[in-house]
């Protein structure tokens, strides 16, 4: 059975490795992919997303620009977790092919409700994109089957003790889509960090000849808790493929449904509020509103995940 995806990227070490898995998985075909600013400057991101889809010997799959900035706040300063290029250095050549003449909303609005079935909506990124999608555009909720996104965590954070860095860079834009009543599933950083790929396998595919499958080893060797290619020791943590491991192989994954919120106030800014109690109180006897409930990824079965990481980059030569 294969999904039909639209991914939502800030091409990023990590959304490199999931464009690579993308496009090699014969489970998954790509309708489009929308940029937006997060690991680096919008333009960036264009440029790095299109060089990978270089790499990778994609067809013509239209990659369209989106936000450069978070819904309210300014823009971040940029380069400061992947590298000054978000991609660690990794020398590439300059792209064949070109950016989408259409603005991301309207490319993503124009796949969904094309799409003769319903489509998945996989964000890597902080969800300006996403967000401006379902204001301007309501009508695609009635094509889309799912939202998976990266973001978020049950536990804690990376860029605050609470906050992950897709939720925390837009906490409105992550809000909208938590709350848009769409099925949506959320790959958070606790599980996120536990998704590793060897070294050796890195190696591997650091000497192939394929240039997707040597990007691949290089990314992974970059993926590291310092991701600018500067001294440090092997992490591979693969990031934000796991989401789309989710996608093609569910039953990898332990998921809850729980009600979830977006904390947008003070020093809890940019948190994922998950409750977990397992006895809830009746919100409306309390006078409470309800809260959205979300499928939560909390865990994985690591070594298969990454096997089935590692065959679908191998996939590439064939
Ligand atoms: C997320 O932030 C970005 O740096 C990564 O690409 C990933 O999507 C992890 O917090
Ligand atoms: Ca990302």
């Amino acid at each position: 059975m294969v999904t039909r995806i639209l991914l939502d990227v800030d091409t990023g070490t990590d959304d490199a490795l999931a464009l690579l898995y993308a496009v090699a998985h014969p489970d998954l075909e790509v309708l489009g992919i929308s940029c937006v600013a997060g690991n680096s400057g919008l333009d960036q991101v264009v440029l790095n997303t299109l060089k990978v889809l270089d790499a990778a010997g994609a067809g013509d799959i239209p990659v369209a620009a989106g936000a450069s900035r978070p819904l309210i706040e300014r823009a971040r300063p940029e380069g400061q977790f992947h590298g000054a290029d978000g991609l660690g250095g990794i020398p590439l050549p300059e792209p064949r092919r070109t950016r989408s003449g259409l603005p991301a909303v309207e490319m993503l609005r124009q796949q969904i409700l094309g799409s003769p079935e319903p489509v998945t909506l996989v964000a890597l990124a902080p969800q300006t994109n996403v967000a401006l999608l379902l204001a301007q555009h309501p009508d695609v909720a009635a094509n889309l089957a799912r939202i998976v996104f990266m973001g978020g965590s049950a536990a804690g954070g990376n860029v605050t003790a609470v906050a992950e860095f897709n939720v925390w860079q837009d906490p409105e834009a992550a809000t909208a889509v938590v709350e848009s009543g769409i099925p949506t599933t959320m790959y958070g950083l606790d599980v996120f960090n536990r998704l590793t790929v060897d070294e050796p396998t890195a190696n591997r595919f650091r000497n192939a000849e394929h240039p997707a499958v040597r990007l691949a080893g290089e990314l992974l060797h970059r993926r590291g808790a310092r991701s600018d290619g500067s001294a440090q020791h092997y992490l591979g943590l693969i990031g934000d493929p796991g989401a789309l491991v989710w996608l093609t192989n569910p039953e990898l994954f332990t998921t809850a449904t729980h009600p979830v919120r977006v904390n947008l106030a003070g020093i809890g800014r940019g948190q994922t509020i998950v409750d977990r109690r397992s006895h809830l109180q009746d919100s409306e006897a309390l006078g409470l509103d309800p809260w959205p409930e979300l499928e939560v990824a909390l865990d994985l079965d690591v070594a298969a995940a990454a096997a089935d990481f590692t065959r679908t980059v191998d996939r590439y030569t064939g």
